[in-house]
């Protein structure tokens, strides 16, 4: 079987992005990380991406100014360039523009730091203990022009702890989000993950991963 071309987007660390390079490390891996790209010239995510010897772009937004279009035009001219087939978007922090979106349909796919429909947007960990949550954690899901609300493909969970601050909560559900993102995203490459009325079904042998529990006992 071929494996899946695949770009990842980052604008910062770039942690998720080492997951899934390190996943596709294994030759059996049903994708291949052949690029990344950042929006950020100095995203650290570069440096650990050239280390791994996989290629790296900028796109810098700042170039483009309030045109969305043009940079996401750019953006897709570099990935036409690579003959990408699946995108991963890896704490990528700029809104696409919907035909951008509509474009990769299917074909891209976002982890976000939230039970979605849960605290979508920003400073996920903060509200989730401001509203008193007991449960919180990390979706990987299928991206849709509205913002945080595609598809889920994957979600992973943490209980929230009584002394949990925003740093600790956030500490637990990156490593939920390391351990879901490749595993969500073997199950796209492999093309097992079929959306039937706005929801995932995913084909073939069951996935006990597809949703995870880590008690407040472990680390
Ligand atoms: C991750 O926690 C990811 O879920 C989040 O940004 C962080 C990026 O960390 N993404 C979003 O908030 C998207 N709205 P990383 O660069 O180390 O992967």
């Amino acid at each position: 079987m071929s494996r899946k071309r695949v770009a990842i987007l980052i604008s910062g660390r770039g942690s998720n992005m080492a997951a899934l390079i390190e996943a596709a490390k294994d030759k059996n891996y049903p994708a291949e990380i052949v690029l990344v790209a950042s929006n950020r010239p100095d995203a650290a995510g570069l440096d650990t991406a050239q280390a791994a010897g996989i290629a790296t772009v900028v796109v810098d937004h700042k170039a483009y100014g309030k045109d969305r279009a043009a940079f996401d035009g750019a953006m897709q001219a570099v990935l036409e360039q690579y003959r990408i087939e699946l995108l991963c978007l890896a704490g990528f922090m700029r809104l696409l523009t919907d035909g951008f979106v509509n474009h990769w349909q299917g074909r891209m796919i976002n982890i976000h730091p939230a039970l979605l429909p849960a605290f979508k947007g920003l400073d996920t960990h903060q509200r989730a203990l401001d509203a008193g949550a007991k449960v919180h954690g990390a979706t990987v899901h299928f991206v849709v022009p509205e913002m945080d609300a595609g598809p889920i493909i994957m979600q992973g969970a943490v209980t929230v702890r009584a002394d949990d601050s925003a740093q600790t909560l956030a500490a637990r559900v990156l490593a939920v989000e390391h351990r879901i993102y490749p595993l969500a995203l073997k199950l796209v490459a492999e093309g097992r993950v079929r959306v039937v009325d706005g929801r995932c079904r995913i084909d073939g042998t069951p996935v006990p991963d597809a949703a995870q529990l880590v008690p407040s006992d472990q680390p």
